[in-house]
């Protein structure tokens, strides 16, 4: 089997550390590893296949210097805005993690369980976006009850977990952990979260918008209806809870036509990378604890709703870092080498 020079932009990031974890388990077909950071981690080791391998500093040329053929980017907007089109000049197919190119109307927004055909787009620019972690898990669940009943409406609100801001969102809801046991919750200021995360709620993620919703929100209507390229009713509620590292979701869907529970369950049985986990009597639904470090996306606590026969609620949680970034970026990779490579 051919193999390819993989870049990992963000090498040091939360993200960048499960794509490693997750090359490695699916071993992907890797020539050689270029791990890219800023010039403050050049020259650190990350361990890739029982291998020590040198982080190099990001630039515009080391891409064409490296001979990169895959090139993953998970370093922030503005990062990959700038390189991610040396990137793709080098020869590199450019998979992004980052909301900056995803609704640009030349570059795919891919979930491969939903869309995999859009990839073949991707030499319009050389640039396919991952999309944003809490629309990736939705979708994956919409597109499949979206088939066989016909989605009209789509009302999300999402309990979204600190691996969202980073390493560092981490480390805040950790030390803010640590400060409640030490009797000194409250005395540090904030610096990643608008206010304080632990035994908190935040109902604000990412900027406002005019609109009065966030940024956030509005990139789960928009990035939704390009990957399921329709239109309908989207609302979202974009909500960061103390949790690690795993989103769950409250999802309302409204149908063109009446749904039964059964065959909805069906369909989401039969659809790929999701798992149905929905037993009351047995207190069985999903849970971040349960979803965090897997590839999966669960679901449960699927039922009509009480007043009309065109709508079920349902309750939807992946790991963030894996599925909702690292997972579906290698599904990405590995279905463009299955198509393109
Ligand atoms: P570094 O560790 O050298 O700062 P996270 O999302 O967990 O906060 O991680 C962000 C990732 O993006 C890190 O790997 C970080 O590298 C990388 N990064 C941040 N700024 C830059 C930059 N200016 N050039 C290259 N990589 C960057």
């Amino acid at each position: 089997m051919r193999k390819y020079n993989v870049a990992v932009v963000g090498a040091t990031g939360a993200v960048g550390e499960e794509l490693f974890r997750v090359l490695e388990e699916v071993d992907f077909p890797i020539a050689n590893l270029v791990p890219l950071a800023s010039a403050r981690s050049a020259g650190s080791m990350i361990e890739f296949q029982g291998k020590e391998h040198k982080v190099y500093e990001l630039t515009e040329s080391v891409f064409e210097e490296k001979e990169v053929e895959i090139a993953f980017f998970s370093a922030g907007g503005s990062i990959s805005a700038h390189y991610a089109p040396y990137a793709a000049e080098a020869g590199a197919v450019v998979i992004d993690n980052t909301s900056h190119f995803r609704m640009e109307a030349n570059v795919p927004l891919v979930v491969p369980e939903c869309n995999p055909d859009d990839i073949s787009a991707w030499k319009n620019t050389g640039i396919i976006a991952n999309p944003n972690c809490s629309t990736i898990q939705m979708v994956q669940v919409l597109k499949p009850l979206d088939d066989v009943f016909g989605i009209s409406r789509v009302d999300v609100s999402t309990y979204q977990a600190v691996s969202g801001a980073g390493k560092e969102g981490m480390n805040e809801l950790v030390s803010q952990m640590q400060d409640f046991f030490a009797f000194k919750l409250g005395e540090s200021a904030p610096k990643v979260f608008q206010h304080q995360i632990a035994l908190n709620l935040i109902p604000h993620i990412d900027v406002f918008m005019e609109n009065d919703y966030t940024k956030e929100e509005m990139k789960m209507v928009n990035e939704t209806q390009k990957i399921l390229g329709k239109t309908m009713e989207i609302s979202a509620t974009c909500v960061r809870v103390p949790v690690i590292r795993s989103h769950s979701e409250s999802i309302t869907i409204h149908f063109d036509n009446d749904v039964s529970v059964e065959r909805a369950i069906q369909a989401l049985k039969d659809a790929p990378n999701v798992v149905v986990l929905d037993d009351p009597s047995k207190n069985e639904y999903p849970m971040p604890i349960i979803a965090s470090d897997t590839d999966d996306t669960y679901v449960g606590r699927i039922r009509k709703d009480i007043n009309r026969d065109n709508v079920l609620h349902l309750w939807c949680v992946a790991d963030q870092l894996r599925v909702g970034a690292a997972t579906n970026a290698v599904r990405i990779a590995q279905k463009w080498i299955e198509m393109e490579g």
